[in-house]
């Protein structure tokens, strides 16, 4: 599919065939596309939660209004952050490049982030908006409809995912 078709035909759909099943091939192209997203000094500081416990997405979706999406569609796919990429072994984002550039660029980039927290929190936003983007049209060239939301108790669905991360055993995946 050209690009631009598939930004002129996505739609934020709201019904969903809750039986549909993707593959784990389509799952694993669909984020690794996702992960092409760009991030500024390439930090790569999205992190994308793919909630796949029935019972955890019926939780969400009482979180949320009850919001059939959250159920039926073949896949939930949480963006959130970590607000810290930037310092955590940041030479892995560069290690590509010669020492010289590496010696100019991690120095900077600490500078830029250290200290700031709003800055911090806008790149979260800025890295995730791209990425959402991309997810949408890469599943859109996919044969694959989605729906953006944040039509949800921020609060609520974060502490499902805390739990999540507790629990070894359940059924939710984290990319990064
Ligand atoms: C940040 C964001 C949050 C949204 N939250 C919801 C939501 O909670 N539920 C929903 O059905 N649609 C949600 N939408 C979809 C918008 O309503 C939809 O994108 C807009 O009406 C334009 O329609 P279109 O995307 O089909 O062009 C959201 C969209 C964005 C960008």
């Amino acid at each position: 599919m050209e690009v631009s078709n598939a930004i002129e035909s996505r739609r934020a759909i709201k019904e969903y065939d809750a039986e549909h099943r993707m593959t784990e091939a389509e799952i694993e192209k669909l984020m690794s596309q996702a992960m092409r997203a760009p991030t500024a000094w390439n930090i790569q500081n999205w992190r994308f939660v793919l909630v796949r416990d029935p019972e955890q997405r019926k939780k969400i979706r009482a979180a949320a209004w009850d919001q059939a999406q959250l159920t039926d569609a073949s896949l939930l796919v949480v963006l959130t952050a970590d607000l810290k990429a930037w310092e955590k072994d940041p030479v892995r984002y560069w290690r590509n490049t010669p020492q010289s550039v590496q010696d100019c660029i991690l120095p900077a980039m600490a500078q830029f982030y250290r200290g700031n927290e709003q800055m911090q929190r806008d790149e979260g936003m800025r890295s995730c908006g791209m990425a959402a983007m991309t997810l949408m049209l890469a599943a859109q060239d996919m044969g694959y409809q989605s729906c953006p939301m944040d039509g949800f108790d921020f609060d609520e669905v974060g502490a499902h995912y805390q739990s999540a991360r507790r629990s070894w055993h359940c059924d939710v995946r984290c990319y990064w």
